[in-house]
């Protein structure tokens, strides 16, 4: 089938390759030049392990191809719209200048019967407005929410764990006779293997755009919830990690997403719990969603203890003390730096007057780009040189098999701060370090 991709992020790069993949011919539009021409050469634009290999494979087929030309999705039976939704600046909402724009550019080159997927994260109402918009050219909207983590892009592109239709409806709640013809469009799309054991909720758009910010919220809040019981532990000596164990044994609670640490950081769970509190404040339940507002505090807390712990290990004061970061990337496997919690422990340590270097094995292009004032090094190793203490912001594998004997020979003192709990504080304090931990005795 002819379709097209418009915005060519993480989500739409690594969407566009996947229904390549699965034999449609597509065409991705992004308005970035250079994104265009990196992934028209069939490179990836951003670190995504696997994504070079897809994109090599399908390019070289000659069913996908890459333009800033919006002209170029005429013949296009079906148009994912997967453009970003980031903070508004200066307030919790989301802007939506990105989709406004790729609706307007696209509505000239819909034709009846067409397929419009709505796949970016959006405030609740978003397709209503959208699909009144579109009524005029034949075409139908449906809401298909993606849930792909960053550094699992493609696994998570061409396997998903669910899949979501939001359908026009009418006044009974069942889809309407466009929204029917529209579903098997998009099964045919999805058709094996991607679908494949795969469970299909066929839904209203209310309901399939709050999924997504819906299963946000809880991610957060389950991260937000065991870094909580991090400072319960901390006053009081237990172990968080041994905790999260414990208790993620009941398969009710489930262990995942219950690492403790720095919190979480990146493209998505921080600005989607805002916009999610702001659409319910515009909606007049706000009170419904005042918890995630402690959920986000909670979070930004645990970047303030981190500082407090380096100057707890530093006997009181970071001033004119070495700090090897390592880690820049909002989460392992990725290069993706925004709202990174290294990045920010990083600047505000340097604003407290330490000398910071930070090191990543992916972002530190990306990181150095957004923040020109921090130092970075080329490796853990280098980063360390000279350091007073060393602390462990994003958990990369290398950083996680670090030896401490080796890495012991490079500092000045040997004095670790665990900011993901993923080392193990015995063979640490056996080496001579100062291990110290978020939630840890
Ligand atoms: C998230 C959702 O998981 C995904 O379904 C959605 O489509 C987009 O947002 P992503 O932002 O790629 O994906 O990262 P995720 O793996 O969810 O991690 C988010 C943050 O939480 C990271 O900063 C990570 O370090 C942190 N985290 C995660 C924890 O602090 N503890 C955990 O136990 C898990």
């Amino acid at each position: 089938m002819r379709m097209s991709v418009i915005g060519c992020g993480y989500l739409g790069a690594v969407h566009a390759a996947s229904m390549a993949k699965l034999g449609h011919e597509v065409v991705g539009v992004d308005v970035d030049t250079a994104k265009v021409e990196a992934l028209a050469s069939g490179r990836a634009p951003f670190y995504e392990p696997g994504l070079p290999e897809l994109l090599g494979e399908t390019s070289a087929t000659g069913r996908l191809r890459f333009t800033t030309d919006l002209a170029e999705v005429a013949g296009s039976r079906v148009h994912f719209v997967c453009v970003g939704t980031p903070q508004k600046r200066g307030e919790f909402g989301a802007d939506m200048v990105f989709v406004d724009a790729a609706f307007d550019a696209l509505l000239p080159f819909v034709q009846p019967g067409d397929v419009v997927v709505g796949k970016s994260t959006v405030p609740v109402g978003t397709a209503e407005r959208l699909a009144e918009r579109l009524a005029p050219t034949g075409a139908t909207l449906v809401w298909n929410p993606e849930f792909l983590r960053e550094g699992f892009a493609v696994q998570d592109t061409l396997h998903p764990d669910r899949l979501v239709y939001g359908l026009p409806t009418g006044d009974n709640a069942v889809p309407t006779e466009a929204g029917e013809a529209a579903k098997a469009v998009l099964d045919e799309v999805y058709a094996t293997p991607l679908a494949e054991g795969a469970p299909l909720v066929v839904t209203d758009y209310a309901t399939a755009q709050l999924v997504k910010v819906a299963a946000n919220s809880f991610l957060a809040t389950k991260i937000s919830f065991i870094n909580a019981m991090a400072e319960l532990c901390e006053a009081t000596g237990a172990d968080v990690t041994r905790l999260a164990d414990a208790i993620g044994y009941d398969d009710r609670i489930g262990r995942r997403f219950l690492n403790a640490g720095l919190g979480f950081g990146g493209g998505c769970l921080p600005k989607d719990i805002r916009a999610f509190m702001a659409r319910a404040g515009e909606l007049g339940v706000d009170q419904a969603l005042s918890f995630l507002r402690e959920v986000d505090s909670i979070n930004m807390r645990r970047r303030v203890r981190m500082v407090d712990l380096a100057r707890e290990v530093c006997d009181g004061s970071i001033v004119g003390r070495r700090v090897a970061v390592l880690g820049a990337a909002f989460k392992p496997d990725s290069d993706d730096v925004r709202d990174s919690p290294a990045l920010s422990v990083a600047a505000q340590m340097q604003l407290q007057g330490a000398y910071v270097t930070v090191t990543d094995p992916q972002a530190v292009e990306n990181a150095r780009a957004k923040w020109p004032d921090l130092k970075f090094a080329e490796s853990a190793l280098e980063a360390a040189q000279d350091a007073d203490v060393v602390l462990l912001a994003t958990e990369w594998r290398e950083f996680r098999e670090l030896d401490p004997e080796v890495l012991g020979e490079v500092v000045a003192g040997r004095r670790i701060l665990d900011g993901r709990n993923v080392l193990d504080p015995v063979r640490w304090r056996a080496a001579g370090w100062t291990y110290r931990a978020l939630g840890r005795p």
